[in-house]
């Protein structure tokens, strides 16, 4: 029998693409979402990039009896928790929804996660949690510190996990800091798709290409960096997917498992995980011009920008140490800044409504 993954938030940008991953790699997965970022369309077509239907549950982390009766349903061999709000602004707006959403959400979860005794778990924390870092590029052992509630969401639920890894050594807890994901599935079905207008920056600029936006702001060209504009560590959300699937083969061989053994009592022995951060990413940082030229050659489409006045919160420079998955999982990023604009812009041209443009 195959291992059984409950995908949270499987129907938003990460999770969707990561679902196409853990099928390809093997995995039985069921998928829940509230749909509240995402939308039905995404799902079926994750089905039909894998040839199968998905077993999709609608559905609120907040909702105890639901999640009950998923496990007991199911037999779940670990969660990979994406399900969560992510805009920035929007937080500082509504810090109690966040804070509501993200953490009593994820509580929820590992109390249902307890009781049923599954206690596999791949959360999406963020490189968000290291604030502005003191030193280039960032290990996981560097400082953590958040300056608005979405990044203390997700500070508050690593500190939850490691808690939690403290008391019960049962846990295995893999924390996965994402840095900047961007791109979007080689056949161009399914990417991102913003509510509104795109806080990011990828988004932004695709939207730009595609016509649906004029021009683009770039916050700051005063940083120190390479050119002024900020600089990141843009990667292909397929890699992302791809390191998500490495954290779990991990989490099976620490254990002493195989893929196709699901026994939940020899599952919850020899742990020997814990708590562990690992950062997804790179290594390289790429400036925001930079990411815009090479976003226009790929396309061929003019990208009219403007410098405009830093954004507030912002950090200059932002970049991953890739050792600690590469050493740990096995796993690096493989895809460039090109691929990313390919695909991005692919995703963006073929459906420039996104999923409303089925
Ligand atoms: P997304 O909004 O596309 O996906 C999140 C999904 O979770 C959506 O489908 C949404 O409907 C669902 N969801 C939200 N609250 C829920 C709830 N209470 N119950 C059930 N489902 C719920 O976002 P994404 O970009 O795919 O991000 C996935 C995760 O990765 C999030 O936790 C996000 O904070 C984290 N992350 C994202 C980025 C990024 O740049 N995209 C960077 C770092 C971390
Ligand atoms: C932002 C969030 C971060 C979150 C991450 C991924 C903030 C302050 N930080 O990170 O918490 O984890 O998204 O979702 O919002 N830029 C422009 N013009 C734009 C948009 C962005 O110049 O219209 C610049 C930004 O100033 C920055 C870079 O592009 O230098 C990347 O921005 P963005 O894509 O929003 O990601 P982060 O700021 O790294």
């Amino acid at each position: 029998m195959k291992n059984k993954i409950l995908v949270t938030g499987g129907a938003g940008y990460i999770g969707s693409h990561t679902c196409i991953a853990l099928h390809e790699a093997g995995y039985d997965i069921v998928v829940y979402d509230n749909l509240s970022n995402s939308s039905r369309e995404a799902v079926r077509r994750v089905s039909t990039l894998i040839g199968q239907s998905i077993e999709f549950i609608e559905g609120d982390i907040r909702d105890a009896e639901l999640l009950k009766q998923v496990f007991t349903e199911h037999q779940i061999f670990g969660v990979m928790h994406f399900a969560g709000l992510k805009a920035v602004g929007e937080s500082v707006a509504k810090p109690l929804l966040y804070y509501n959403n993200n953490v009593s959400g994820t509580i929820t979860l590992l109390e249902v996660m307890a009781a049923a005794n599954v206690k596999n778990l791949v959360f999406s924390s963020s490189a968000t949690v290291y604030g502005d870092p003191d030193v280039l590029p960032i290990d996981e052992s560097a400082k953590r510190s958040c300056t608005n509630p979405y990044g203390q969401s997700k500070l508050m639920v690593e500190h939850m996990l490691q808690d939690l890894a403290a008391t019960d050594e049962g846990w295995n807890l893999i924390a996965l800091r994402y840095f900047n994901p961007v791109g979007a599935h080689p056949s161009g079905q399914i990417g991102e798709d913003p509510n509104d207008i795109p806080n990011n920056l990828m988004p932004y600029i695709s939207q730009v290409a595609v016509g649906k936006l004029k021009k683009l702001s770039i916050f700051g060209n005063d940083y120190a960096t390479v050119d002024g504009t900020g600089v990141r560590d843009f990667i292909h959300v397929t890699d992302l997917a791809q390191g998500h699937v490495a954290a779990l083969n991990y989490l099976e061989q620490q254990k002493g498992l195989t893929k196709d053994c699901s026994d939940k009592e020899s599952a919850n022995k020899n742990s020997t995980i814990g708590f562990l951060p690992i950062n997804l990413g790179t290594g390289k940082g790429t400036s925001v011009l930079e990411l815009v030229t090479a976003f226009s050659e790929v396309s061929g489409q003019d990208i009219p920008y403007q410098f405009s006045a830093r954004r507030a919160g912002d950090i200059a420079s932002c970049y991953a140490s890739a050792d600690k998955a590469k050493d740990l999982l096995n796993w690096e990023a493989k895809l460039s800044i090109t691929e990313m604009c390919q695909d991005t812009w692919r995703w963006q041209s073929k459906n420039p409504r996104g999923y409303h443009s089925a």
